[in-house]
């Protein structure tokens, strides 16, 4: 009995967890899309998000995009809390970049 309620505990953390993240994606999504998108539309044509799949893309590391996205996001004027810019941040790397935190080092 013991051991299936610590199952149960266990099963239940996991799949908050990947609740949260799932949410903290799609609010980096959202995010993105409503601020970020229509300026690379601009200049990227239809498919802003091409730019982050161009052949000569710049950004090489977590912490590069890191910064470009720091620079953009500066660009927009917005104050975004951290938790919010990591959002964006998790949403392009998961998509887009795919880089591995120990790619930062
Ligand atoms: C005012 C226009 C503008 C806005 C708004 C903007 N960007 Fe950008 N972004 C650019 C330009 C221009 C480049 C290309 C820079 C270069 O080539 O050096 C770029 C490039 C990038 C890249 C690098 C693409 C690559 O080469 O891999 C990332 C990542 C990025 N932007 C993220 C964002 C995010 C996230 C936001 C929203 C918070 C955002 N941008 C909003 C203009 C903008």
């Amino acid at each position: 009995m013991k051991i299936l309620s610590l199952v149960l505990i266990v099963l239940m953390y996991i799949s908050g967890v990947e609740t949260s993240l799932a949410t903290n994606l799609e609010r980096g999504q959202e995010l993105h899309d409503e601020n970020c998108t229509s300026c690379h539309a601009a200049i990227y044509g239809e498919k802003g998000n091409d730019i982050y799949i161009r052949q000569n893309r710049k950004i090489d590391s977590l912490s590069g995009l890191q910064e470009q996205l720091l620079r953009c996001k500066n660009s927009l004027g917005t104050n975004w809390p951290e938790d919010q810019i990591q959002d964006v941040q998790d949403y392009l790397n998961k998509n887009f970049y795919h880089f591995k935190e120990e790619d930062n080092e």
